[in-house]
């Protein structure tokens, strides 16, 4: 009888849908956080210590400390999109994959993003947080009033995956669609979804909805701050599902606070968890949800075994499927 191979060890840094965990567990030797709550730090750093494959999540710090104390580590896989909790340099620079779920949660995502517009338009919470509270007496011709939706103008900024699924949306409204890109928008995009690309600072003056669709890096981080609030409409809305350290807190406290802007509309934070004594939550006109633009039971199962085939994939030694730094596989970058 031949020598059994052993399996590879890999870290879970927290439960995701069963298929996932059941994915992962087919090819390798898992252990992974069973907490409800992130998994603190300190067990991150020691569990990294032997592991061959690391399946992460947009809640763990992926960065230079973690990948000194993970000498075996060849792959990591995170169940998200957003790679901006991974020091992606430290890793190629590593010769380590990291692997992606780009595409997968591209419609559930544009879902949230339209119905916190939708909710932000027609004061949704507010409606539901009057009824709670048994002020509704009658029907009331003042109650309530909110922002048409249909004919209005939504300003997107970034036309990647998401943002193409929420201007395919808008259009079905009968909105306006302007998009600023970093990148001219080819002829044949702008077409199929009847956008006008215009400069952001076009945008901001124009738009009465504005949905952010940016991934988080130096050149996006607080693009919107006091001197954007201060551009666009006193009636403009802001929906954030793309990450929080897109806009300026505090920045956007004060714009909301002073009526420079009527409302935003956040799934992310800086910081991420809101402490609850955050002055944003202090305000009528600002929804916070947690994070949720990729939760259907659906895209997050399809998400986890995108994740658990990119891992597998790497820790077999092939190309992993989804990644975000294919230059790794160039011969001369490994180690
Ligand atoms: C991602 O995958 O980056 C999203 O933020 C999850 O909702």
């Amino acid at each position: 009888m031949g020598a059994q191979m052993s399996k590879p060890k890999v870290y879970m840094t927290r439960r995701v849908p069963q298929e996932g965990m059941a994915c992962v567990q087919n090819g390798a030797d898992m252990e992974w956080w069973d907490g409800e709550e992130a998994l603190p730090r300190s067990v991150l750093l020691e569990k990294v210590q032997d592991i061959d494959g690391l399946y992460c999540l947009l809640t763990d710090t992926i960065d230079v400390e973690l990948l000194e104390r993970a000498p075996r580590l060849r792959v990591i896989s995170t169940m998200a999109v957003g790679t901006d909790h991974i020091d992606v340099a430290a890793c190629t620079q590593r010769g380590i994959p990291v692997g992606h779920t780009p595409g997968a949660l591209t419609e559930t995502s544009a879902d949230l993003a339209f119905a916190l517009l939708m909710a932000a338009a027609r004061r949704v919470v507010e409606g539901v947080d009057y009824v709670k509270a048994g002020h509704w007496k009658s029907w009331g011709p003042m109650l309530c009033l909110g922002q048409d939706i249909h004919g209005a103008t939504l300003g997107i900024v970034g036309f990647g995956r998401i943002g193409r699924a929420v201007a395919a949306r808008a259009r079905g409204f009968g909105m306006q669609v302007l998009v600023s890109h970093s990148k001219p928008i080819p002829e044949e995009l702008v077409a199929e979804y009847r956008i006008q690309q215009v400069n952001f600072s076009t945008l901001l003056q124009k738009s009465d909805f504005l949905s952010l669709h940016v991934p988080l890096t130096p050149h996006t981080r607080y693009l919107f701050g006091a001197t954007e609030f201060r551009a666009m409409k006193p009636t403009a809305m802001l929906i954030n599902t793309s990450r929080g350290g897109v806009v300026h807190s505090q920045a956007l406290y004060e714009a909301l606070r002073d009526g420079t802007i009527a409302y935003a509309a956040l799934d992310v934070t800086d910081p991420e968890p809101l402490q609850m004594d955050d002055p944003l939550l202090t305000l009528s006109n600002c929804l916070v949800v947690p994070h949720i633009a990729s939760a259907s039971l659906a895209t997050r199962t399809k998400i986890a075994m995108m994740a658990a085939e990119n891992l597998l994939s790497g820790l077999a030694g092939q190309q992993v499927p989804y990644c975000i730094n294919p230059e790794v596989y160039k011969e001369n970058i490994r180690k």
